[in-house]
């Protein structure tokens, strides 16, 4: 299975993104996280990378499909692959599409995770994450039982920089401008299917991997 998730910032990619890797065995590639941990090593990339996030803009094309090309060389995505922020423009999808069929594969199907903007800000504004882990929690949806403790390690938890209001309107506007062109572009393959992402996690789960089965 080769897929990728496309959705607005806070839809819930990540959280769905590790049910659909666990069924399917496969990785799931987060774009976010690649380039939030250059940031935290300091890497020339992560440098690079850092004045676009904290903005909410997006890191520009060269840098990005580089960084993803290398990442899909890796043996574990050899037999499949599950892209989560990744393609965002159209030109990235381009360049998926010719990379793929350099490798002889193709995407099987593309998944748009549609939510309203009003819970996405409701599911960013509540979000933290675990400095050890890595894991995502939810202040109200989904909370640690120690205020601000992970569960899962022990770490403590964090908000992301660029889940501040102003930064959240910017990437909100982004996504509209330059990421929902994709939609049409994938629908036009035929690859495109749309799951509403509205609800609790587990019953979205359950939708999107019914959706998948009937692709598969
Ligand atoms: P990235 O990290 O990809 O951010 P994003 O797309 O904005 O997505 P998020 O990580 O904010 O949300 P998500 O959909 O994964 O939601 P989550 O599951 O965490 O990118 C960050 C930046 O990197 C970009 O702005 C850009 O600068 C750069 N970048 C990345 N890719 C790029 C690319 N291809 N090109 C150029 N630049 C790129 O859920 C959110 C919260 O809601 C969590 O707290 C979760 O617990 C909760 N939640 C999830 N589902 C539910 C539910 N059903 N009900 C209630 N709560 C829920």
């Amino acid at each position: 299975m080769r897929l990728v998730l496309i959705g607005p910032p806070g839809a819930g990619k990540g959280t769905q993104a590790e049910f659909i890797s666990a069924r399917y065995h496969i990785p799931a590639i987060s774009t976010g996280v690649l380039f939030r941990e250059h940031v935290a090593t300091g890497t020339n990339l992560g440098q690079a990378a850092h004045r676009y996030m904290e903005a909410g803009e997006l890191v520009p094309d060269e840098v990005t499909i580089e960084m993803v090309s290398e990442r899909l060389d890796e043996k574990d995505a050899a037999n499949g692959f599950l892209l989560d922020g990744f393609p965002r423009t159209v030109p990235q999808a381009e360049v998926l599409d010719e990379q793929l069929t350099l490798r002889g594969v193709k995407l099987d199907v593309v998944v748009q995770l549609e939510v309203a903007t009003d819970e996405v800000i409701r599911r960013i504004s509540g979000r933290r994450i675990c400095h050890g882990c890595g894991r995502v929690w939810h202040v109200d949806f989904n909370p640690t039982k120690v205020d601000g403790v992970c569960d899962k390690c022990g770490g403590e938890l964090f908000q992301r920089e660029d889940d501040q209001p102003a930064t959240v309107r910017n990437r909100l506007e982004v996504f509209f401008e330059q990421t929902a062109p994709l939609i049409d572009f994938y629908g036009a393959q035929g690859k495109l299917v749309t799951v509403d992402a509205m609800g609790p996690v587990d019953e979205i789960t359950t939708r999107l991997l019914t959706a998948l089965a009937e692709r598969a």
